[in-house]
């Protein structure tokens, strides 16, 4: 399902910078966020197109801009990757992402105009980094492309370095005359932004501004089993079960023992009961509580069993059947309403550089972990987040590695119409 708001044009976010500037790192991250958001996003990697249709196995001289053959071919590449991302945006696509090094005001000016005949907006995001986030970026993410498999790890890297020089030789930043654009400088160090105005470019901002390379987990949890839980009944505001205050006791160990050693640990909870509670096992005293975290409001059905639901209101239980990600309970929410609720945590997970354990709900586990793990939202209402188990995410280069602890006790599932 698309969320269009009113005064949105299509939109091309068109990447800039020299190789390991992080460029594919934050067009990842970005699609990861509008997707998750709902507007209609892909990724135009031109590096792919090259691998796909040249081959993977060249070699620094390649890029060198006085090889003309090489010139012709990447051209050739960046050509089919803007005329299939403008196709998209015929079939109703909504946000393009031009992944490729456009580092010539030549190649950018070819862009807009290609863009603006067919009434695309560009917005140039220009990746800046200093030396150690260049050798970070070579070692993390360039010796494992599919560009250097096989090749011994110097000899990559070198070669690599070479290439770069290459494209040092003909750089062109992009220019105040050259239309809107948002400057990185050393990711989440300084943002410059020019000409930015409208709904999505200034939500993007605010997304950019919060991003780093810091990588930490990040834990996810819902609240030990309550008395509601016991009975099968949704939202409500009931207190731990017997078994739910073992699952924090569990979880205090499982605190001293993984998550203590990571330093200092932000611990955030919903503002409900049965979070606060969990978390009052730990006996830390500065969990932060956040109304963004609670779980989703059931309306009507709030403090009823799902069997009952289906009874009471059979037509609502049919919808949510058919259609959980946009189902709204009667004076309730819906997942789409979770995750645009969700969204200022996300955020705040992006700027966040100490670990983090969330103890929250169901529903509201499920749109984070969705976007920390790049799902698609049509999943979010069914991804699988049980009672009495910890997830662990850390975010790598491109996404996050999980881990799952289940610590006990083990419980009987009650599932809804769709789960
Ligand atoms: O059953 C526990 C619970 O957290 C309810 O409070 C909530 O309504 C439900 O899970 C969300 O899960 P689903 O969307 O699958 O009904």
């Amino acid at each position: 399902m698309t969320v269009r708001h009113g005064d949105n044009p299509t939109l091309a976010l068109v990447m800039v910078g020299l190789p390991a500037r992080g460029k594919t790192y934050v067009a990842r991250k970005v699609l990861r966020y509008l997707n998750w958001l709902g507007h209609q996003t892909r990724l135009f990697n031109v590096g792919n197109y090259r691998r796909e249709h040249i081959g993977s196995l060249q070699r620094h001289e390649f890029f060198d801009p006085r090889n003309e053959d090489g010139a012709r071919g990447r051209t050739q590449m960046a050509l089919m990757a803007l005329e299939d991302m403008l196709h998209w945006f015929a079939t109703g696509g909504e946000v393009g992402i031009y992944d490729a090094t456009n580092t010539t005001k030549e190649r950018r000016k070819l862009i807009v105009e290609r863009c603006r005949v067919q009434g695309v907006r560009v917005v140039f995001i220009e990746s800046i980094a200093n030396e150690a986030i260049v050798e970070a970026n070579v070692r993390a993410t360039k010796l494992d492309s599919p560009d250097y498999v096989g090749i011994d790890p110097d000899v990559a890297v070198a070669d690599f370095r070479a290439r770069i020089e290459h494209y040092a030789s003909v750089y062109e930043p992009v220019e105040e005359s050259e239309g809107s654009f948002i400057k990185l400088i050393d990711v989440g160090t300084q943002l410059t932004v020019n000409r930015i105005s409208g709904y999505l470019p200034s939500r993007l901002v605010s997304f950019l501004v919060n991003l780093h390379n810091v990588n930490r987990p990040i834990w996810l949890t819902r609240h030990g089993q309550t008395e509601f839980n016991v009975a099968g009944r949704i939202g409500g505001n009931s207190d731990l079960s017997e078994l739910g205050r073992n699952y924090a006791d569990a979880l205090k160990a499982f605190y001293d023992q993984r998550i203590a050693p990571h330093g200092e640990v932000e611990v955030w909870t919903s503002t409900l009961a049965r979070t606060v509670q969990t978390a009052e096992h730990l006996k830390l005293g500065t969990a932060l509580s956040w109304y963004a975290l609670n779980e989703i409001e059931a309306g009507v059905c709030d403090g009823m069993t799902y069997p009952e639901i289906r009874a009471s209101y059979p037509d609502e239980y049919a919808a949510r059947s058919r259609d959980k990600l946009g189902y709204r309970y009667p004076q309730g929410e819906s997942y789409m309403d979770v995750i645009e609720r969700v969204e200022p945590v996300a955020l705040e997970l992006e700027r966040q550089k100490n670990p983090v354990l969330i103890i929250s709900h169901q529903a509201v586990l499920r749109a984070l972990y969705g976007y920390l793990m790049g799902r698609d939202r049509e999943e979010i209402p069914h991804l699988s987040v049980p009672l009495h188990t910890v997830l662990e995410l850390t975010p790598k280069a491109y996404g996050c590695e999980e881990r799952r602890f289940a610590l006990g006790p083990n419980l009987p599932v009650h599932t809804g119409s769709s789960s």
